[in-house]
């Protein structure tokens, strides 16, 4: 990690439902998650997420922690129904109030505020009124978006606008499994397509009152790109490799660097009689330049183009697309761990999309620990896991990728969306009887590797 330069930017994530908890507190209104939560079979064990980490009523000393594993910057989210609750209307004070004192907190103990505008809790409200897929959430958002930088953006430098789009698309719109549990790929075309309107009209909305106030920020949207490799050189595969980068990858960097959606995409889905709702206009507006990349990472996929069974086109008549694993030591998620891959995505990104300072802005892993009766966990996985992906960072920085920090996820242990509490991705604990915090191994070891790489 000598290669790392010492002004490297070190963090960790969170976001606002995976923490919080307090979710009927001070005006908060549901979100799709809260509402998804009750969904009898929707979440592992029936758990819900409230209340998480507490976070809400914990932020001072949580905040201290950060301030003790010597932190940089801290990636947190902002809850829409928190703020503007039900999704339209006059921003809420007591939920503002919340994250102006977060942003003082971290900033009086020298931490960078990062927060990103979405992280998955669309409140419930625009959700009935037809969710990302309806062109009039991409407008909401915008108003969130004025409310939010009105409150904070004198001392916030670093916006994003939304998480992972391509996880709501698929898992929220697409398979179900992800609140709001639709199953509609013309949903998820639209939902994609919203979501960056979205993004660019908030970014603008924000870049003009910034303009304003002479206060000028940069601008972040962060994106979990997912490499996938073919598992034989057939052309099937390379087809399926096609496919999976197309619909997750190249479906949100490509209108974003290069203002136009990619062809095959597009063929992809008329061939499934599905159109990405765009209107004149929409590319532009989607296209403005933004400040910095940010790269969710876990794992990547091998694909075949074949069933089991040979045939090449599923029940449906579509293509097939069958992840096959590699053989490789796996976290408690089920995902390979693949450092090299990484280092190939960052690099490519860095190659074939330019000219935008890039950042780690989650990555980590779930393992099965094992605290002691003080409740100290020793995790040479997670904290191998981690060092791994950072080497794969400096390997990418060496081959020209403009990479500028890591955010590990995650802070804490939290609510893992559809798996509860189970999934452990904390590099500190939480013991979820108690809210009792304690540092594991892998977060002093976070702490002494920063303190190493920035020489003090
Ligand atoms: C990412 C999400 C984050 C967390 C990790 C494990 O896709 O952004 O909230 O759940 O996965």
């Amino acid at each position: 990690m000598g290669t790392l330069p010492a002004n490297f930017k070190w963090g960790t994530a969170t976001s606002a439902y995976q923490i919080e908890g307090a979710v009927s507190e001070d005006g908060r209104t549901d979100s799709v998650w809260d509402t998804f939560c009750r969904v009898p079979g929707a979440i592992d064990n029936g758990e819900v997420g409230d209340p998480a980490c507490d976070h809400y009523h914990r932020m001072p000393q949580d905040v201290a922690l950060m301030r003790e594993i010597g932190l940089d910057v801290y990636r947190f989210s902002l809850a829409w129904p928190r703020i503007q609750p039900g999704g339209s209307g006059p921003g809420n004070d007591r939920g503002l109030d919340f994250y102006d004192r977060l942003v003082d907190e971290l900033l009086a103990a020298g931490i960078d505020p990062w927060p990103t505008l979405f992280h998955w809790d669309l409140p419930q409200e625009l959700e009935d009124a037809g969710g990302w897929p309806n062109r009039d959430t991409a407008y909401r958002f915008a108003d969130y978006a004025e409310l939010a930088y009105r409150r904070l953006g004198d001392r916030v430098t670093t916006w994003t606008t939304l998480n992972e789009p391509s996880v709501v698309t698929t898992h929220g719109y697409l398979s179900g499994v992800h609140a709001p549990g639709r199953k509609s790929l013309a949903d998820a075309a639209a939902a994609a397509h919203h979501q960056l309107l979205g993004h660019g009209l908030a970014g603008a909305r924000m870049r003009e009152l910034a303009a304003q106030a002479g206060n000028p920020f940069e601008l972040a949207i962060t994106l979990n790109l997912g490499p996938a490799t073919p598992e034989t050189d057939a052309a099937e595969d390379h087809e399926a490799v096609r496919r999976a980068d197309g619909f997750n990858n190249r479906l949100y960097m490509d209108p974003l660097w290069h203002k136009r959606y990619p062809a095959d995409v597009v063929e992809d889905l008329a061939a499934q009689g599905v159109t990405i709702p765009v209107q004149d206009g929409d590319l532009e507006i989607i296209g403005a330049p933004i400040d910095a990349l940010g790269i969710n990472f876990y794992f990547g996929m091998q694909l075949s183009g074949r069933a089991e069974d040979g045939s090449i086109l599923d029940a449906d008549g579509a293509p097939v697309s069958r992840h096959v694993l590699q053989g490789r030591p796996q976290t408690a998620m089920d995902w390979e761990i693949m450092p090299d891959e990484f280092a190939k995505l960052l690099s490519r990104v860095g190659r074939e999309y330019p000219g935008v300072p890039l950042y780690v802005t989650e990555n980590g892993a779930a393992f099965a620990d094992k605290p002691d009766e003080k409740g100290y966990v020793h995790d040479v996985d997670r904290a191998g896991y981690i060092a791994d992906h950072i080497a794969a960072v400096a390997v990418a920085r060496k081959e020209g990728a403009d990479l500028r920090g890591y955010f590990a996820w995650s802070l804490f242990d939290n609510f893992e969306w559809a798996y509860g509490y189970d999934k452990r991705f904390g590099i500190v604990r939480v013991d979820f009887d108690t809210q009792q915090r304690t540092l594991k191994h892998s977060a002093h070891w976070y702490s002494e590797t920063i303190r190493r790489v920035r020489g003090r």
